[in-house]
């Protein structure tokens, strides 16, 4: 038995298909389900006997602690996290609660649990931290990608708490021998990625005639990866990683953010064109920039590689096609998560962009 926090996210339910999938055994999902946790995304495994979901918070030491007596599993691995830098900006103080405060006390209540384990089990234990390319702050075009050493300089209230919970978890290695893995990955994108982060939502906004709203002068970089590869690498990265290391995890994937959106349009041209015919990219529309926004990140796997063996399948042209399939191969999906919640937050939002 693994047990997995925010399974119900976009790359956590991905990870849990794969792994299912994959034989990896038996798997407890553990979520408390904001409005980034979506049911729906496990809709397909909800009834494999390997599954089984457990609503609750990462916080919630008492809950957490008769999950893991109960559930005794072999590793844990926490996805558990509020993602979205936007949302930070506007309101930060969740991002305390869960990715610091709640990291805090998963670790506490997995500590006392691993502590009491039999030797053999105590040894084989794992602790695996998924976190961000973005704890390490912003590069320029210049620079070398970010390698496992590059100093920790978050920049916006997200990075800034998940550089927080990558600290709480080295130290529960260094001061209590927590057998502990943090992965560090660059953007994910994919099926069941909720449509407020960059490419799911130009897909829908296009799909829907809506304005493509671009930050700023759309130049800024993101390395991206097809959520598969992250789920892989977190896969082998938990059977064969070493002990209190950081594997940084990408593919080489640095595009700009018009670059994206632009192939975004290229693809909806071609698998379901506009009725009256007009490109996609006629719905590019400048936005204000985000306050404080990072110009570009860029990952250096070569340790997980060199390591581990580990190799991304897709690239950004097969990943992304794949994506734009999956979405429009999904509106039910789409339709299920696009909540009154959902549409009050990218009114709002896109309202001050747009001001
Ligand atoms: P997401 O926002 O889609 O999902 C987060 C999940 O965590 C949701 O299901 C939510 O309900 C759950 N959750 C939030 N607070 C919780 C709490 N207190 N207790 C229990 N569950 C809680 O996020 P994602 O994009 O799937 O990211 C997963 C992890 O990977 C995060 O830690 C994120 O920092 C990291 N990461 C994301 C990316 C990316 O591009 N999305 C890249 C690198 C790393
Ligand atoms: P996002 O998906 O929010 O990921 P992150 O900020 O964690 O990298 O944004 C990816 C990039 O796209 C980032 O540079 C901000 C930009 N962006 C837009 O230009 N418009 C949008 O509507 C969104 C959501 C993001």
């Amino acid at each position: 038995m693994i047990l997995v926090t925010g399974g119900a996210g976009f790359i956590g339910s991905n990870f849990i298909r794969d792994w299912i999938a994959q034989g990896g055994g038996p798997v407890t999902n553990l979520d408390c389900l904001t409005y980034a946790g979506n049911l729906a995304s496990l809709a397909d495994v909800a009834a494999r006997p390997e599954y089984r979901f457990a609503r609750g918070d990462i916080g919630d030491r008492a809950f957490v602690r008769q999950l893991l007596s109960d559930t005794r599993p072999r590793a844990v691995v926490n996805f558990a996290a509020e993602s979205h830098v936007d949302r930070s900006i506007h309101s930060g103080g969740e991002f305390v609660r869960t990715n610091v405060v709640g990291t805090f006390n998963l670790l506490e209540e997995v500590r006392a649990y691993w502590s009491a384990l039999p030797p053999a089990e105590q040894a084989a234990f794992r602790f695996l931290h998924v976190s961000t390319d973005e704890v390490y702050g912003s590069l320029d075009f210049a620079d070398p990608p970010f390698t496992e050493s590059h100093r920790y300089a978050p920049n916006s209230p997200y990075s800034a708490s998940k550089a927080a919970s990558d600290h709480l978890v080295r130290a529960a290695h260094h001061t209590y021998g927590l057998p502990v893995l943090t992965t560090n990955c660059s953007n994910n994108y994919g099926p069941y990625h909720f449509p407020e982060k960059l490419i799911p939502l130009m897909i829908l906004h296009a799909l829907q005639g809506k304005p493509l709203p671009v930050y700023g002068d759309g130049r800024n970089v993101r390395d991206w990866l097809y959520v598969a590869d992250h789920c892989s690498a977190i896969r082998l990265v938990l059977e064969k990683g070493r002990v209190g290391e950081t594997y940084n995890v990408g593919g080489r994937n640095e595009k700009s953010n018009l670059e994206v959106v632009h192939a975004i349009c290229t693809l909806l041209d071609e698998l379901s064109p506009r009725a009256d015919a007009v490109p996609y990219a006629a719905q590019v529309s400048y936005v204000k920039d985000r306050p404080g926004h990072d110009r570009r990140y860029a990952i250096d796997a070569t340790k997980l590689e060199s390591e581990l063996g580990w190799r991304a399948a897709e690239d950004f042209a097969t990943g992304l096609r794949k994506t734009v399939q999956w979405y429009l191969a999904n509106p039910a999906w789409i339709e299920g998560v696009t909540s009154g919640a959902y549409r009050q937050w990218v009114d709002q939002h896109y309202a001050q962009a747009a001001a």
